[in-house]
């Protein structure tokens, strides 16, 4: 039975594997000679906001024969306090897969254990392996390898989209600076347990000189809205705006996985230069997860 947990737990061969699979389903969009999902329904429980996540899924299952069907935590008796080990057991009997967005890692291991069916994390506290693979085809779209490229990410290096990126990092060979406050550093026994070429520093300057891609995400992360302000103010200086750009590669590609606020970890200026690469992040959650959905039914 596959799952796709987190970075951490896929193998290099499986990410390869579908990271060559996403062009051809970016490619053959509409014209899907095979369907692997037909006939099938996925439960998608999540217990978080999402716009490209929930969107990707519902018509990425839609398009390979399958038909969504959108749980909110809140709407189930899951919100009511029944456990997830016998949410599992209810599903593992009625559905063909799960797609869970909620807080604990825990819950989604707890899930793919007991429910007898394939599992996809759709974002936790600790990663979100969908859009980590989503970005690095874009950079394999863009810039060809991802092997010794140079990424910075700037902003709150301990959330869960820097986690899967600091886990890609010892798998695909590429170089990652992490520029964070040092409240909002990785816990440096993360990046010990990855392995890879990673530098943690508080001088973004430093990390994104000569980087081939600035990397941010939100600095408030969902479920730390209690901590807006003091996060608006231990992180101001760690903005993706032109002073920073200048530093990294003539041509290097600014990315975000959405959403953005700006005058916050990115300015109104620098985003627009870079809304193509930003959008096709967006859209590339849709082909990438497709090539998911079918490595993990295959
Ligand atoms: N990037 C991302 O996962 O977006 P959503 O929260 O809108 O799904
Ligand atoms: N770190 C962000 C990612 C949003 C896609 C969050 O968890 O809210």
């Amino acid at each position: 039975m596959r799952h796709l947990l987190s970075i951490e737990k896929m193998a290099v061969a499986d990410m390869r594997s579908v990271l060559a699979a996403s062009g051809p389903m970016k490619r053959q969009r509409g014209r899907h000679p095979l369907r692997p999902l037909e006939g099938q329904t996925w439960a998608m429980i999540f217990s978080k906001s999402s716009t490209r996540t929930r969107v990707s899924f519902e018509v990425g299952l839609h398009e390979l024969g399958a038909r969504p069907l959108f749980l909110n935590a809140n709407d189930i008796q899951l919100g009511r306090g029944e456990p997830v080990r016998d949410t599992a057991r209810v599903l593992g009997r009625m559905v063909h897969g799960v797609i869970i967005r909620t807080y604990a890692q825990s819950e989604v291991e707890e899930m793919a254990a007991l429910s007898g069916i394939p599992v996809i994390n759709a974002l936790t506290d600790a990663e979100h392996p969908c859009q980590l693979l989503a970005d690095v085809f874009t950079m394999q779209e863009r810039l060809g390898s991802i092997e010794g490229r140079v990424v910075a990410f700037a902003g709150d290096g301990a959330c869960n989209v820097p986690a899967s990126w600091i886990f890609a990092a010892g798998k695909l060979g590429f170089e990652l600076r992490i520029a964070a406050p040092r409240a909002y550093q990785p816990d440096p026994a993360l990046v010990k347990r990855a392995g890879g070429n990673i530098r943690v520093t508080d001088d973004l300057r430093e990390a994104a000189q000569g980087a081939d891609v600035l990397y941010t995400d939100v600095w408030v992360s969902m479920g730390k809205e209690d901590e807006a302000r003091e996060r608006w103010e231990a992180l101001a200086g760690y903005q993706i705006n032109a002073s920073v750009v200048a530093r990294a590669k003539p041509g290097a590609l600014v990315m975000h996985c959405l959403p953005a606020y700006r005058g916050k970890e990115i300015d109104e200026a620098t985003f627009e230069a870079h809304a193509d690469t930003i959008f096709a992040q967006a859209e590339n959650r849709l082909h990438v997860q497709k090539a998911i959905l079918e490595w993990l039914v295959s």
